[in-house]
């Protein structure tokens, strides 16, 4: 098939682990004869240094017009300040939105061969196998901002269709995986939560009687993630909690550098895929940082954009391999036994064939 994939590298380890990404669909494309063209656009930091705006229309252009976008990552001290009046995040909240792409998907597997890079005891992380749905385009995100001298405020606002919508996803992801729906939610204390455990337990009453539906509190949440996380199939629930909550599950995997991320809005949206962690700039420039959380969004991307199931899967294959086979960036190796950003690569794309 022919695939027009846009890339937004950005800022940090950004280009560095999309640039590792491209290399990977690339060699997919040889593999299994498709013709994937690939054109690189300015978000973030870079852009507001290049063009003055975090998105710029150009680049926003061309992702709508592509089968899929490929993302690094954004931000960084340079753009930071807080007085600043355009931030790199900017750019990132005002694409996704742009694209309509209210349900991120996040999925949470650990590995045998990098247990040891989990702070949690391995007996509970064997066959961890979870996602979770972030909502991506609402919430206290996108709610009206205010300031003033001695004060400021976030509004937190949901409707009842973008509750109802991105517990669908939830729900049919559910169907076809373990049957499990876990919404997470600060019901005991705010008001859009308890509009969002209504609209749940709706949902899934009149919708998807045949999946279990469990409500949970957002602070317990956190601490069963890791005294229980082999529990969860699904789990769904509103911005700002999902990303908090997944970067905690980042632990349960070993490190930030794994964990993948697919955005996706209604049909024939253009999904972004990224992974969950940002610039990082404190090991940027460097060649250290791990490409394995790229890597798998770009098999997402095969998978869920483009339809490549065999594919996708031949990718999350390598990796898995490259990982039995001890290859470990920083963030995973145990000390002088890392290899750089490009070996990894190199050593994914040497399974790929
Ligand atoms: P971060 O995710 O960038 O880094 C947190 C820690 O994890 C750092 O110690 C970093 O070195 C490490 N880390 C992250 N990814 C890694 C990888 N692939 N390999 C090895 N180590 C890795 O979070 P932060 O430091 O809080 O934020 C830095 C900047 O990134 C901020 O400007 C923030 O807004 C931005 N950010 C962007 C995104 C995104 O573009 N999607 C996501 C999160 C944060
Ligand atoms: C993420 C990031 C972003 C978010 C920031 C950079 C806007 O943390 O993708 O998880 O909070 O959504
Ligand atoms: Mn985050």
């Amino acid at each position: 098939m022919h695939a027009e994939i846009v890339v937004l590298p950005g800022d940090g380890i950004g280009p560095e682990v999309a640039a590792a990404a491209g290399a990977v669909l690339n060699a997919v494309a040889k593999r299994f004869n498709h013709t994937f063209t690939f054109s690189e656009h300015d978000i973030g930091g870079i852009a507001i240094d290049r063009h003055g705006e975090p998105l710029p229309a150009s680049t926003l252009a061309a992702c709508q017009a592509a089968n899929a976008v490929l993302l690094g990552a954004v931000g960084g001290p340079k753009w930071s300040d807080p007085n600043a009046k355009v931030r790199p995040e900017q750019g990132l909240l005002a694409i996704r939105k742009a694209l309509g792409l209210y349900a991120n998907l996040r999925p949470v597997r650990t590995h045998e061969a990098a247990l040891h890079a989990s702070p949690i005891k391995a007996e509970l992380l064997q066959g961890v196998d979870f996602v979770v749905v972030r909502e991506l385009t609402g919430g206290i995100y996108f709610g009206d901002k205010t300031r003033d001298t001695d004060s400021a405020s976030d509004l937190c606002r949901y409707t009842v269709a973008e509750i109802e919508r991105v517990l669908r996803s939830a729900f049919r992801l559910a169907q076809q995986r373990r049957g499990k729906v876990t919404s997470v939610d600060k019901a005991n204390v705010l008001e859009t939560s308890r509009l969002w455990r209504d609209v749940a337990a709706r949902i899934g009453r009149e919708e998807f009687p045949d999946v279990a539906l469990e409500h949970q509190l957002v602070d317990s949440m956190a601490m069963h993630l890791l005294a229980k996380p082999r529990e969860y199939d699904v789990i769904v629930t509103e911005n700002m909690f999902g990303d908090i909550l997944t970067d905690e599950a980042s632990m349960l995997a070993g490190s930030l550098g794994l964990l993948p991320s697919a955005s996706l809005g209604e049909p024939g949206a253009v999904g972004i895929y990224e992974p969950i962690h940002g610039s990082a700039p404190d090991i940027a420039g460097k060649g250290i940082a791990n490409p394995y959380a790229t890597i798998f969004s770009a098999a997402m991307l095969l998978r869920h954009s483009l339809g490549l199931e065999d594919e996708a899967a031949a990718v999350e294959a390598a990796v898995h391999a490259v990982l039995d086979d001890g290859v470990f960036t920083a963030d995973l190796a145990a000390k002088g036994h890392a290899v750089s950003t490009a070996t990894a690569t190199d050593a994914v794309l040497a399974k790929l064939g």
